[in-house]
């Protein structure tokens, strides 16, 4: 089984979604990490709850992003991590991550890109008025949700909808989408993005 770390934020509700998949044998992998940029977020009590090892780390206590994504990679290689999910980790991926595990780190974005990447895309569906937004996972470059996209679904915006009941909507996709394409992914050989 592949070794896998996942990157998160915020609540991990996606983290949440992965972990359980993993657990119930619907997603063949082995989570040796997840590495979180931040200290009290509630992804990390979600970690110890199914015994996942974190690496915590406070991006402004180093000189640069390099300096910590070079931690990062040395916790990684002490794992045997050899795939990275990004699930809500909200900073761009650097050269060093980028050199080490290029064509092998996903990430999944709550819109139907290229529309509305970057931060808050729940609220720029709604402020753009559009009648359906969506969910897509892809690989991950040095752009601001650029990579190319595996998978996407569409996810309408209904009359009414406030950033609470649209992003539950697309959060809902998320938990279904993420752990079925990490799946399909992992059983397969992917070298620079490009499944072999
Ligand atoms: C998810 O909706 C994910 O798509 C988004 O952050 C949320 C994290 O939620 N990611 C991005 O916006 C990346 N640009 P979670 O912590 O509950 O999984």
């Amino acid at each position: 089984m592949k070794k896998v770390a996942v990157f998160a934020s915020g609540s991990g509700s996606n983290f949440q979604a992965i972990a359980e998949a993993v657990k119930d044998g619907t997603l063949k992998a082995d989570i040796q990490l997840l590495v979180c940029d931040k200290p009290g977020a509630k992804v990390i009590e979600r970690a110890r709850k199914f015994n996942i090892p974190v690496f915590t780390f406070v991006p402004k206590t180093f000189a640069s992003k390099e300096q910590f994504e070079k931690e990062i990679v040395k916790e990684l290689e002490e794992h045997g991590v050899e795939f990275i999910v990004l699930a809500g980790y909200m900073r761009l991926i650097g050269n060093v991550l980028l050199d080490a595990y290029e064509g092998s780190i996903v990430n999944i974005h709550p819109s139907f890109l290229p529309a509305f990447p970057g931060k808050d895309a729940v609220g720029q569906a709604l402020e753009a008025n559009v009648a359906e937004t969506g969910v897509t996972v892809h690989y991950v470059d040095s752009g601001m949700d650029t990579g190319p996209i595996i998978e996407q679904v569409k996810i309408p915006v209904l009359p009414g909808d406030t950033r609470e009941t649209l992003q539950e909507r697309i959060q809902k996709a998320e938990h279904q989408l993420y752990p079925a394409v990490i799946n399909k992914l992992l059983q397969k050989d992917t070298v620079g993005g490009i499944v072999q």
